[in-house]
């Protein structure tokens, strides 16, 4: 029997970029979803929906956070150095990678506790703070999507957006 042709990079994840956009828009969609939680945690499904919520913040944003830091921005960096708009924000877009981070770290108990079904000593506080990182997480990806994302249409050449879809689909591959 002839052998399969194996499968083009761009068959799994197609073209890198737009899987970008569309991670940015299940990006919001999650953080919807994270303030609808914090309004209410007291529903039946507020475990369920807490430790979907925990997953993505313990690995689909990290994921997506490395695609942006190991590889699209340093080619961006690389192909396009004159361009000091796009250099200025990305450089903002590395420090709220940064801070995302630590945001994770502050949001892990909380949701770790709901997804057992368990209180939340300080609900108040729970809330405040979804809603200061769900702003900042909507402004992030919003500004990916109109300066990061059309630059990367623009300087990235075909080789360069073949190694972004392969480096994506492998750690997408590990997880
Ligand atoms: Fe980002
Ligand atoms: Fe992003």
């Amino acid at each position: 029997m002839a052998k399969a042709p194996a499968k083009k990079i761009e068959d799994t994840i197609g073209d890198p970029v737009e899987f970008l956009y569309g991670e940015h828009a299940d990006l919001v969609e999650w953080c919807d979803e994270l303030a609808r939680l914090s309004e209410d945690p007291t529903t039946d499904d507020a475990p369920r929906v807490a430790a979907t919520l925990l997953e993505f913040l313990e690995v689909t944003l990290p994921r997506h956070i490395s695609d942006e830091e190991d590889e699209l921005f340093p080619r961006l960096k690389k192909r396009a150095p004159f361009d000091e708009r796009l250099m200025h924000v990305i450089e903002q877009l590395q420090t709220e990678h940064r801070v995302d981070v630590e945001h994770v770290e502050a949001l892990r108990d909380s949701l770790h506790r709901l997804s057992f079904g368990r209180a939340i000593p300080d609900l108040a506080l729970f809330a405040a703070f979804v809603r200061v990182f769900t702003m900042l997480q909507r402004r992030h990806q919003n500004l990916e999507n109109n300066v990061v994302l059309p630059a990367a249409f623009e300087y990235l050449d075909t080789e360069d957006r073949e190694a972004l879809a392969r480096s994506m689909l492998s750690r997408r591959a590990t997880v």
